[in-house]
């Protein structure tokens, strides 16, 4: 099933490449493995139209948004903990919802280790997340708001340049296409942006941020770039309309992967989804030079953390 449609903004390459594996534990060539990471590190989203994850019929009637507790956009395992939260149900499908998350994490680990064995020993603080609301029912804030494109950065959570790495997998059983939109590669979209970025960086507050557990590390230069471009970018109208960028349809059965702080995203439609994010330090990278941390340092022209 070879359902994925892409359409263009302007004449910029596209930035899908597409995939031919079938399981979670192909290995694909060497030729192929140093390809998919090249394309995936220069911030392209490997597109896997063939990849699916099986699910049980007894696991159909999970694939209700009432599951979620709705004080949370989604239920989610934290990978070192072993905890799941945002179940809003006491009863069985509790454990069932755990085991079905539980089984995509591994899964999506298997994965990982088949087609970028590099990362095996880096990959770190896993977290797993079962997205059961419609992408157009849920109306954040403009910030929150994941239908415009942006580059993910966590406010509680800075990196200080690791890569946020992302699995994702439509398990919508008719069919229906996660719909997104993705802009072009991350050094025009940080020329584009960099010189909007005003707010400047003040060690001391990220300190007290840190104090006050505002954040869970001291937010570095880096972090507070990526965080006013994620939010300039939301905010540009313009941009959102007319920046570069193309639409690509994630059909029912099909995985993604992609640097999610390197790709310029935006969900567009579509229900019921698994996606697996990891933390990769730079060093495990093939091809370092392309981590956004490098291309904003050689922008900024000196060590943003
Ligand atoms: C996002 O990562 O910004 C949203 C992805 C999705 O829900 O499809
Ligand atoms: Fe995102």
């Amino acid at each position: 099933m070879s359902s994925q449609t892409s359409s263009h903004n302007g004449s910029a390459p596209s930035q899908i490449l597409s995939t031919s594996l079938r399981h979670w534990d192909d290995i694909p060539s060497a030729d192929l493995r140093r390809g998919y990471a090249l394309a995936l590190e220069s911030g392209k989203v490997l597109s896997m139209p063939d990849l699916a994850f099986a699910m049980g019929s007894a696991e159909l009637p999970l694939l209700d948004p009432a599951l979620v507790d709705p004080k949370r956009k989604n239920i989610s395992l934290n990978g070192t903990t072993g905890r799941v939260v945002g179940v809003a149900v006491e009863d069985a499908r509790r454990d069932a919802i755990a085991d079905l998350i539980r089984r995509y994490a591994s899964q999506a680990r298997s994965l990982v280790n088949a087609v970028l064995p590099h990362y095996k020993e880096h990959l770190h603080s896993p977290t797993t997340s079962l997205r059961l609301h419609r992408v157009t029912d849920w109306k954040p804030s403009w910030r929150k708001d994941d239908s415009r494109l942006h580059v993910d950065a966590f406010p509680s959570r800075p990196n200080h340049g690791e890569r946020i790495l992302r699995v994702f997998t439509n398990i919508n059983p008719t069919g229906e296409p996660r719909k997104w939109r993705v802009g072009e590669a991350f050094p025009s979209l940080a020329e584009r942006f960099l010189p909007q970025l005003k707010a400047p960086y003040r060690p001391g507050v990220a300190s007290l941020m840190k104090k006050l557990g505002v954040t869970k590390q001291v937010r570095s230069e880096y972090d507070h770039l990526m965080l006013q471009m994620h939010d300039r970018m939301k905010a540009d109208l313009e941009y959102q309309r007319n920046g570069i960028q193309e639409s690509v349809d994630f059909a029912g059965g099909s995985s993604w992967m992609v640097f999610s702080d390197q790709a310029p995203h935006a969900a567009m439609g579509g229900q019921f989804m698994l996606e697996q994010t990891w933390f990769l330090p730079i060093k495990a990278m093939a091809h370092p030079e392309h981590a956004p941390l490098r291309v904003l340092e050689r922008l900024k022209g000196h060590a943003l953390v």
